[in-house]
């Protein structure tokens, strides 16, 4: 049986086992997918046995995305923009391929599940670490009149606009400088939500018609979501839709076939009813 896994640490968190066990169902593949909690002293050689006896797919989550784009022989485009890679595989001759699905996730979430239009539209990314990082691709292919990135330690936002300054319209944002102009949509991808916290968001920001996206997804509605629903957003999102559609994109890649998400991301919702921690993908 093909046997595929997702490596983090921790990794007790991961809804991705149910997840895969649920595209496998819905689509007839027998495989099997297990999660696998590895020691940061022990990732490049664990994955290199997973693959060595056989293993067949895997998936990378905190804090390992960085050395998984590192050992791949073969890089996507994704993955060579942002250093980071979700998904490993082999190709048919052996090599080790990256690719990383989170910004296909997002784009897919927000566009194909709700609607949203990001061409054109004016965009503040709050964060500047791994998420962050891992999504800006996918975000400039949409075309958005203008990336604006918020973070805490702002020498990080600025070092990430320089990174990915000439694709498109990028800055970094100091908290407290008053904003020129309101955002059409806010992503949180800090990791302030993983303890409650909303990273803090200067007046201003939001207009009538503002949607707000959290990378992050939890059993109730996440922090930065009740605060985008009392700041008056028009939507306010979570990351669930997010998880399963990056899951689908990683499924599709190993398989061949694309699971349909929406009525796994529904019955994920009442899964979440399970006593586990706020966590993202
Ligand atoms: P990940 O790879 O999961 O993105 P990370 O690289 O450690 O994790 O990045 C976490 C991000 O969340 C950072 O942008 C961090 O801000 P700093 O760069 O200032 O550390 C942000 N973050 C974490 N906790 C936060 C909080 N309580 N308020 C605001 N931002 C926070």
């Amino acid at each position: 049986m093909d046997r595929y896994a997702v490596v983090g640490h921790p990794i007790s968190h991961s809804r991705s086992p149910w997840i895969h066990a649920q595209f496998a169902a819905q689509t007839n593949q027998t495989m099997q997918y297990t999660a696998m909690d590895v020691d940061p002293e022990q990732f490049e050689a664990s994955i290199t046995r997973f693959f060595d006896e056989g293993g067949a797919g895997l998936n990378i989550t905190v804090p390992f995305k960085e050395r998984a784009c590192a050992m791949a022989r073969k890089r996507s485009l994704a993955v060579e923009a942002c250093g980071a890679a979700n998904t490993l595989y082999l190709d048919a001759g052996g090599v080790l391929c990256a690719e990383n699905t989170d910004g296909h996730g997002l784009l897919r979430d927000l566009i194909a599940n709700h609607g949203a239009r990001l061409a054109e539209r004016r965009i503040l990314l709050l964060g500047a670490g791994g998420a962050v990082r891992g999504v800006i691709p996918a975000l400039l292919e949409q075309r958005p009149a203008h990336l604006c990135i918020l973070n805490r330690s702002h020498d990080k936002a600025v070092q990430l606009a320089e990174h990915f300054k000439g694709e498109a319209d990028i800055t970094a944002w100091r908290s407290e400088s008053p904003f020129a102009q309101p955002f059409d949509l806010i992503i949180n991808g800090t990791s302030a939500g993983l303890h409650g916290d909303v990273p803090s968001i200067p007046a201003g920001a939001l207009h009538a018609r503002t949607w707000c996206y959290d990378m992050v997804y939890g059993k109730g509605q996440t922090a930065f979501v009740q605060w985008a629903h009392r700041a008056g957003a028009e939507k306010a999102i979570d990351g669930l839709g997010m998880l399963v559609e990056q899951a689908a994109k990683a499924f599709s890649l190993w398989r061949g076939v694309t699971p349909q998400t929406a009525a796994i991301i529904d019955a994920l919702r009442l899964e979440l009813a399970a006593p586990l921690p706020d966590s993202r993908p």
